[in-house]
């Protein structure tokens, strides 16, 4: 019998650690199987992902520009990614329907709570209003915070989300320019501005003492929002990276029924970043 295939697919990525990751979670529970990583983009997306399904492979996480592709290929969505509308895993069911599902808020809110930054009862805000905000709305409300604040350059799209998410609590929604005396315990970078290694004009003193800051974007030296937490004071100002292997064992137990345990995967990609 053939070994079951996964893959990570996107544009670029040449420099993805998710096969690492993978291959990491593969020998630590005993599955045989391979993961690999594969430049696709937008234009060859269907005929890869056709291709790869009818040649033994079972899985595959999505990254930039193809999760909404893949929110569009699958058969079956789950709850949270419908909520998303955007797919960042596909999974092949038993049945040969494709499963898409969205693991990028369950990732987050798992290593905050590895972090003990805590979403209970605080107040957070959102920086930035695009897909990678749109997939982490629903898992951070569930924790119940004090206040959800979406701030975003462009206003009318933070509000849109505001909108759209309204049954899941109050959201409030601003543009940046209108962040000027409130405080914050847990500022979320959901920019793109790190990726160009730029960072949104924030105020002075928005982030409360004991205040938490965490970049959805890795980088291998800190990032501008990073660096920025250190400035002011943050209690504690980490990237992306636990987010990364926590979608990554979501995945990986989505696709093979066992979870596997993520500390010394952070630790290692934590210590080389
Ligand atoms: P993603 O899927 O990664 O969220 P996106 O949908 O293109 O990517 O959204 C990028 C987000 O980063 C947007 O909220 C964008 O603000 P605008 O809606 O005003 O364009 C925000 N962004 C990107 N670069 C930024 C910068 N330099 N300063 C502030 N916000 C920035």
């Amino acid at each position: 019998m053939s070994i079951d295939k996964y893959a990570v697919i996107g544009s670029p990525i040449s420099h993805s650690k998710s096969p690492v990751i993978h291959q990491h979670f593969a020998q630590i529970t005993g599955q045989e199987l391979t993961y690999a990583a594969y430049e696709v983009n937008a234009d060859n997306f269907h005929t890869f992902v056709t291709d790869f399904f009818a040649n033994n492979g079972k899985g595959f996480s999505c990254t930039l520009p193809l999760k909404i592709l893949a929110y569009e290929y699958a058969d079956i969505l789950t709850d949270r990614a419908r909520q998303a509308k955007a797919v960042n895993m596909l999974a092949a069911q038993a049945d040969g329907s494709i499963l898409g599902d969205n693991a990028d808020g369950h990732g987050l809110v798992t290593d905050l709570l590895n972090h003990k930054i805590k979403l209970h009862q605080q107040r957070v805000l959102i920086l930035g209003a695009g897909g990678a905000t749109r997939g982490i709305i629903s898992p951070i409300m569930q924790q119940q915070p004090a206040q959800l604040v979406i701030a975003n350059r462009t206003m009318a799209k933070a509000e849109l989300l505001a909108t759209e998410f309204q049954d899941l609590g109050l959201i409030i929604a601003c543009g940046l320019k209108e962040l000027n005396s409130q405080q914050f315990d847990v500022i979320i970078n959901a920019t793109s501005a790190s990726l160009s290694n730029e960072l949104p004009v924030l105020p002075a003193n928005i982030l409360a003492p004991q205040g938490c800051c965490y970049d959805l974007a890795y980088a291998n030296e800190a990032t501008p929002f990073v660096r920025w937490g250190l400035k002011n004071n943050a209690l504690i100002s980490i990237d992306g990276v636990g987010m990364l292997v926590e979608q990554a064992a979501e995945a990986f137990y989505v696709w093979r029924g066992i979870r596997p345990d993520t500390n010394a995967m952070i630790a290692l990609l934590a210590k080389s970043a």
